[in-house]
């Protein structure tokens, strides 16, 4: 069946009237918008991407994993070693045979105080960006950790400050400390804001 001109035209004019009117509300609702407050969130997305930057670099992914540690850019961890029931290593296989308080230039054991794998709540080895976020920002999934305790963690623990200085040709974290801090200090004054979960993620 054919549609007469007339019915044709209408239509065009019906859906042309929606769309300038979908268009016209948005436009308002961006501009109702107040400048300030967008301006502050757009801060705490950049510094956002900042931390997550360090978090996935592989001097802090190799321990935040989950249930063996790696090695160099994401290797094995050679002799194969596993998490065990308290993070320290599995039977024989403690971390501390091998790893103490600092680098051994002999061995070529990386170390620091308290060298043990990350808690497998926050392995986060294979998450998205917003993954992460939000399993930062969700104590009751991260193990009670406020976004505050976990700057006290990168700005003072030496398994964190190790990612600066992880001896012989590792490479450290890219980002420098002062500037992660900075970053993590703005993003929580301007409350800890995630980007959206995609689908895809
Ligand atoms: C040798 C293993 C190891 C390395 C390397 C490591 N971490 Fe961790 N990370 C841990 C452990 C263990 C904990 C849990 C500490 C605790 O509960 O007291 C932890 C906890 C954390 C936390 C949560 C702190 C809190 O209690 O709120 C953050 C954030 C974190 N790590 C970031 C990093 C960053 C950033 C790096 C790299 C610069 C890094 N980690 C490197 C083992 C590691
Ligand atoms: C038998 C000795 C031994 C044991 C046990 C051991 N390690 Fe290691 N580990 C090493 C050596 C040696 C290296 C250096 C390897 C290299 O860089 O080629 C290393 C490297 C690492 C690295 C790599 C750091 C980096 O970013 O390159 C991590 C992380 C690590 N060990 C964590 C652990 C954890 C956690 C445990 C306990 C669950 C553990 N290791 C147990 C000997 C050991």
């Amino acid at each position: 069946m054919k549609t007469r001109p007339e019915v044709l035209i209408l239509r065009t004019i019906t859906v042309g009237a929606v769309l300038f009117l979908t268009l016209a509300g948005c436009n308002q609702r961006q501009e109702t918008t107040p400048k300030q407050a967008s301006s502050v969130d757009s801060e705490g997305h950049q510094s956002w991407e900042t931390i997550v930057e360090v978090l996935l670099h592989p001097r802090c992914l190799n321990c935040h994993q989950l249930e063996m540690p790696l090695i160099n850019e994401g290797s094995p961890h050679i002799p194969r070693v596993e998490r065990g029931a308290d993070n320290m290593g599995a039977g024989t296989m403690r971390c501390i045979n091998c790893h103490s308080n600092k680098n051994n230039p002999v061995t070529g054991a990386p170390g620091a105080s308290g060298w043990e794998m990350a808690p497998i709540t926050l392995n986060w080895s294979q998450m998205s960006s917003a993954q992460i976020c939000k399993l930062l920002t969700t104590p009751q999934d991260n193990g009670d950790r406020s976004p505050e305790s976990q700057l006290q963690f990168v700005s003072e623990t030496p398994l964190a400050l190790w990612g600066w200085s992880p001896g012989d040709k590792r490479q450290p974290v890219t980002i420098s400390h002062a500037k992660l801090i900075e970053a993590m200090k703005e993003w929580i004054a301007a409350g800890t804001p995630c980007p959206p979960e995609r689908s895809s993620d």
